[in-house]
């Protein structure tokens, strides 16, 4: 199969999974192309986090209430940010796209604006997968981040077949990545398991990369499988 990696990466932790998927898939005698998708200016931490204060208020509710979840999926403000010329502008001539990058909260606005660039899309099966600092919370960080890329997806009359999410353990904030300590305190809260039992080394990152590649180059298309 042709697959193409377009994957976004600030400080690095996705660019090594878009690498490792890119490895894996080779070896299973995959054609593989790597777009990396590159932001027309850097912009400080302190700016990226500017678009998602106004999000910040309904974050209470967002996790309690099953309703507005899926309303507030739909609508909110997803910010973007202006990104390169694309090596691969038209995608149209690849089996299966495999887009990544890391969480903003909800989708990495260079990976929101890659989206709405990219043509070819239509008809095509594609993986997301993504990195974050926490681990693999159902709904504050899966939910949150592969709903909407699945609207997105879809939208463009792709289809999501596979998801996979891996933790960096990293986060940049707030000043001496204060959030990152947060996280790991959520891992042994939530799953009794630290954080780097979610991470790319660990025996569970191993099989999480193995079951998205699989599904990912499966002949036969569930539209939802591995979600
Ligand atoms: C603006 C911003 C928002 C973030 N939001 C989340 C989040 O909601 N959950 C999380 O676990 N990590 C979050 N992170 C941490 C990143 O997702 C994490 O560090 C990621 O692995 C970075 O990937 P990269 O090295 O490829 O840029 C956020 C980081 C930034 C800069």
């Amino acid at each position: 199969m042709n697959i193409l990696i377009p994957y976004y990466s600030r400080s690095g932790h996705t660019e090594r999974l878009a690498l490792t998927l890119a490895a894996r898939l080779r070896s299973l005698g995959h054609c593989v192309a790597l777009e990396k998708i590159s932001v027309q200016s850097v912009r400080s931490k302190w700016r990226l986090a500017l678009p998602l204060l106004s999000t910040l208020p309904v974050l209470p509710l967002y996790l309690w209430n099953t309703s507005f979840r899926r309303w507030w999926l739909q609508r909110y403000p997803q910010a973007q940010q202006s990104i390169q010329a694309l090596s691969y502008p038209d995608v149209s001539s690849f089996d299966r796209i495999c887009i990544g990058g890391p969480k903003w909260l909800y989708i990495a606005y260079p990976v929101a604006r890659y989206l709405e660039q990219v043509q070819g899309l239509a008809g095509k099966p594609v993986g997301a997968f993504a990195t974050f600092c926490g681990p693999p919370l159902a709904i504050f960080e899966l939910e949150m981040l592969f709903t909407p890329l699945r609207q997105r997806i879809e939208r463009k009359r792709a289809h999501l077949i596979s998801t996979l999410a891996i933790s960096s353990h990293f986060h940049e904030f707030f000043f001496f990545n204060e959030m990152e300590y947060v996280f790991r305190l959520i891992s042994r809260l939530a799953f009794k398991k630290s954080l780097s039992s979610y991470m790319l080394e660990s025996p569970w990152g191993e099989r999480e990369v193995q079951l998205f590649c699989t599904a990912l180059c499966a002949p036969s298309l569930p539209k939802s499988a591995n979600l």
